[in-house]
């Protein structure tokens, strides 16, 4: 089975943490949120403040990402970095040049990045 995590635990999660119970290929194994508060309402899951230690700690295979628009390019760089595949929450960026960026990164690493829209 593949080491899912998921990063952004707000409006939209509920629906990939529906697909990844859904899939017979992955499990979520960790989650993450900066915002403390969220800890409580998530507590079946390892659960992390940082993105950047759960990735180092939990080894993941893929990660969803859920965050707000802003942090997308630089969350895919991070996961893309430990070496998770992306299954991204749409836009792919906030900008051309972030949108190039997230090719450039798509076309020179094996991992696969995938955004949802
Ligand atoms: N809500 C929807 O129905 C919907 C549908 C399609 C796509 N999307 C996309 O999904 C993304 C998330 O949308 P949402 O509605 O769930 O947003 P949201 O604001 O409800 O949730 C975002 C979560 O990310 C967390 N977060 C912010 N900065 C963080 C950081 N540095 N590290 C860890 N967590 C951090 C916030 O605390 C919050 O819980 C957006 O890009 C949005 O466009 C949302």
């Amino acid at each position: 089975m593949l080491r899912v995590g998921l990063i952004g635990l707000g409006e939209v999660s509920g629906v990939h943490v529906n697909a990844i119970n859904a899939s017979e290929y992955g499990e979520l194994v960790a989650v993450c949120d900066s915002d403390p508060d969220r800890k409580s309402e998530w507590t079946e899951f390892p659960f992390f403040s940082d993105m950047e230690s759960m990735l180092q700690k939990m080894k993941l295979d893929v990660v969803h990402i859920c965050l707000p628009h802003y942090l997308h390019q630089s969350a895919t760089e991070l996961c893309v970095k430990y070496g998770a595949h992306v299954y991204l929450e749409k836009p792919v960026a906030i900008n051309y040049e972030e949108s190039l960026k997230q090719l450039e990164l798509a076309e020179s690493t094996d991992r696969k990045i995938c955004v949802s829209f």
